[in-house]
């Protein structure tokens, strides 16, 4: 039996949490800092940095509280190091090596990417590799082959904004609020008027690339010549919602059939999208494929998904040392080779 602190502090959310084996939550708490960032709209990184240094000593005692364990229980600690906000990740990383250091255990630094991906494994901890994952979060939008634990290939990519980024830059022309995607999501689903067809990016034949940053422009223009009335939202956002959902689902199976993978996971943010669960649900069983979707809670940032990484990839032979940094770009394709340092150093 192994129990793990997780550290996440990506972005703008300060998260610590205790997982058991790599696969129970012992606690997972999460404080958001969306208050502080609305006003303006999306995230303010000074502000961002500032608010995770608050809130990082407080939560991990109260993690610890309410896990009933002591620092003393802990046998290794794993913390997001990339990508992010660099200020962000900073406090992350500093405070894990602390946390290390002071108790002699094991760190971990794991990738936020593989964090989301590793939400499926700690659900799902006999999933068996290799699987396709669509990671979809405010940042990023990849289709990646995991081939075994921190083994990644990454087959389509997006080309300009994140879906996540989309879902809030489209809340924000609708100034329905922040963040996007759940207001969007929900909004969507109240709709009972025809939908407003937006155009699909599926770019050149076959290709697993995205571009949202088009449809975003589109949603833009449309608003332009057709001043939104608060009636006529629900049948916008889901519109665009559907736009969005149809080429995530189409290239999904369409890589899924490439690869020949048996399971497909999904992960990040925009995972807790209903439409996207669902279409993707109904897509995948017509192809034949199972379905992993971790829950809600696990699909925005959190730091049980790091905390499960840091387990698995332990177990895999993953081991940082105290001079792992924080990355603001992390590639996700050469982590295998990145930092990987000897027990000793
Ligand atoms: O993974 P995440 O929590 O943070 C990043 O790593 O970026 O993803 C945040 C993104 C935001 O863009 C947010 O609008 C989107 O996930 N999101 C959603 C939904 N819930 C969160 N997008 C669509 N539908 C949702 N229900
Ligand atoms: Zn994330």
């Amino acid at each position: 039996m192994a129990l793990w602190l997780g550290i996440e502090t990506s972005c703008d959310e300060t998260s610590v949490a205790l997982v058991r084996d790599g696969s129970k939550i012992l606690s997972n708490l999460v404080s958001s800092q969306v208050d502080v960032h609305r006003r303006f709209g999306g995230v303010v990184p000074e502000l961002a940095c500032r608010k995770h240094l608050e809130a990082v000593n407080p939560l991990l005692a109260e993690s610890l509280r309410e896990a009933g364990a002591a620092w003393s229980d802990l046998d290794g600690v794993a913390v997001s190091f990339a990508p992010g906000l660099v200020g962000a990740l900073l406090v992350g990383v500093a405070a894990a090596k602390a946390v290390a250091a002071c108790l002699s255990i094991p760190l971990v630094g794991v990738n936020h990417l593989e964090g989301h991906i590793y939400a499926n494994i700690l659900e799902n901890p006999r999933l068996a590799f290799p699987f396709l994952c669509l990671l979809v979060s405010g940042g990023h939008t990849n289709i990646v082959l995991v081939k075994g634990p921190g083994l990644y290939e990454t087959l389509g990519r997006t080309r300009d904004d994140a879906a996540g980024e989309a879902f809030d830059k489209v809340a924000r022309a609708l100034k329905i609020g922040y963040p996007g995607g759940p207001v969007i999501d929900r909004l969507a689903r109240e709709n009972s008027a025809r939908e407003i067809s937006f155009p699909r990016a599926f770019l050149e034949p076959g290709s697993l690339d995205f571009s949202f940053s088009g449809l975003k422009t589109s949603v833009v223009h449309y608003l332009e010549k057709h001043p939104p009335t608060e009636e006529m939202l629900p049948a916008i956002c889901a519109g665009f919602q559907r736009a969005v959902v149809d080429v995530l689902v189409g290239k999904t199976i369409l890589a899924a059939e490439r690869c020949g993978t048996a399971t497909i996971a999904l992960a990040g943010g925009v995972a807790s999208n209903s439409l996207l669960r669902e279409r993707l649900r109904k897509e995948a069983a017509a192809g034949g494929f199972e379905l992993i979707i971790p829950s809600p809670v696990l699909c925005t940032d959190n730091a049980a998904m790091i905390g499960a990484a840091g387990y698995h990839l332990y177990a895999a032979g993953r081991r940082h040392s105290l001079s792992l940094d924080a990355r603001p770009n992390g590639p996700l394709d050469e982590l295998a080779a990145l930092h990987q340092v000897k027990e000793t150093s």
